[in-house]
């Protein structure tokens, strides 16, 4: 009789328990707030993106640990999957930083950030590129690395890193890239407008990269319609876009890329595509951790000059995005032009703590429009 009742007891707390859970399920987005994973934990995904493959969304992202070493990967990327968008599963860490070697390009307290996955038709292969910045080097080694996987939630295998484009000049070169380079450049990291002691033109830190490779710092992917993909990074000291095509397997640059944005000094560049095959292009201006106003694009080709569209963000806080800074525009399943822009907000003193905030994209006349909402949800792709 007794273990009856104790069988009874453990049902009801499991079911309790269950309920429970059921009503923490989330039905909308609560940018700024705490996003907890299925754990009960808050999400640890930073400078993220998502992946949408067999039905299922793929949330990458920097694991963040506590306090400022934070800043430094002491694991990994994490990934996370949702068939909502609103509720996510833990699903470990798709790459771990290397805690044996001190060596690898990516040991355990390099800087490894805006990890982005993309998935090779033909070659069946999961792909993740990244931002990388070697050990103790602060922000100086300026490279990308890639990384390869069989399923989604990995176990992701790191390949290689290298910087973008050794020997070969962009599409759009000038002539006087190909002239010596002034000697007067600043080498340390350049953080913001203004950092380098004269146009970068001026200067020629294409020319100055072309034989070691061009620097790479905050990037994304990007695939088209055509199945071609493109990684987008901060180059030239941060002051220049550059746009390149990758190879078929997503492994490599094809050695075909385009210069965008001179001296502009974008940071965090996002990107979508419309129905109607406009491309937009969301990003950020360069002030380290701390949120400025986003930029926005359009263009009808990627490799096409881009036309500036100013700030997307309307409303209070929009010269601070939100007091945010883009990560990705993630295209919602099922519904045509339905896209949202994905952002951090960052906690540099605590990066675990940073939050989230994901918004709606709105289309207005040719250009995008970003509006702060409390809460939200995706109905709204449905509103006029
Ligand atoms: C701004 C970048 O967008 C971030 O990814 C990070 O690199 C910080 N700068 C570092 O200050």
């Amino acid at each position: 009789m007794k273990m009856i009742r104790m069988i009874i007891f453990i049902l009801g707390l499991a079911l309790f328990f269950s309920c429970n859970n059921q009503k923490e399920a989330y039905d909308a987005f609560y940018p700024g707030q705490e996003w907890k994973d299925d754990n009960g934990v808050h999400i640890n995904a930073h400078g993220g993106g998502i992946l949408f493959y067999n039905q299922t969304y793929f949330w990458y992202g920097q694991h963040m640990v506590e306090g400022r070493i934070g800043n430094t990967a002491q694991v990994g990327v994490h990934v996370y999957s949702s068939k909502d968008l609103y509720n996510w599963k833990d699903e470990g860490i798709a790459l771990s930083v290397d805690s044996l070697d001190a060596n690898s390009d990516i040991a355990m307290g390099c800087i490894l950030e805006r990890p982005k996955v993309i998935y090779n038709k033909k070659t069946k292969k999961f792909v993740m590129w990244f931002h990388l910045e070697l050990k103790g080097q602060k922000y100086n080694a300026a490279r990308s690395g890639v990384a390869v996987a069989d399923n989604p939630t990995g176990p992701f295998v790191y390949v290689k890193s290298m910087r973008p484009n050794k020997g070969v000049w962009p599409i759009n070169v000038q002539e006087f890239h190909k002239l010596p380079v002034s000697d007067t450049i600043k080498t340390n990291y350049c953080g913001g407008p203004d950092c380098l002691p004269g146009h970068v033109d001026s200067l020629n830190i294409l020319g100055r990269d072309f034989e070691h490779g061009q620097m790479a710092r905050d990037m994304n992917l990007f695939v088209d319609d055509d199945g071609k993909a493109y990684h987008l990074y901060s180059s030239e000291e941060n002051s220049t876009l550059h746009i390149a095509e990758l190879s078929d397997d997503y492994l490599t640059h094809s050695g075909r890329y385009a210069r965008f944005f001179i001296h502009r000094y974008m940071e965090a560049p996002t990107i979508l595509k419309t129905s109607k095959g406009k491309y937009y292009f969301i990003a950020s201006d360069c002030t380290g951790w701390a949120p400025n106003a986003a930029r926005s694009a359009v263009s009808d080709n990627i490799f096409d000059p881009w036309k500036e569209l100013g700030n997307p963000s309307i409303g209070p806080d929009s010269l601070t995005t939100f007091n945010s800074q883009g990560t990705f525009n993630i295209p919602v399943q099922g519904k045509q032009d339905a896209f949202i822009f994905m952002a951090d907000r960052w906690v540099p003193e605590n990066p675990i703590d940073g939050r989230y905030i994901w918004l709606p994209i709105y289309f207005k006349g040719d250009k995008v429009r970003l509006q702060w909402k409390q809460k939200w949800d995706l109905s709204v792709f449905e509103e006029e």
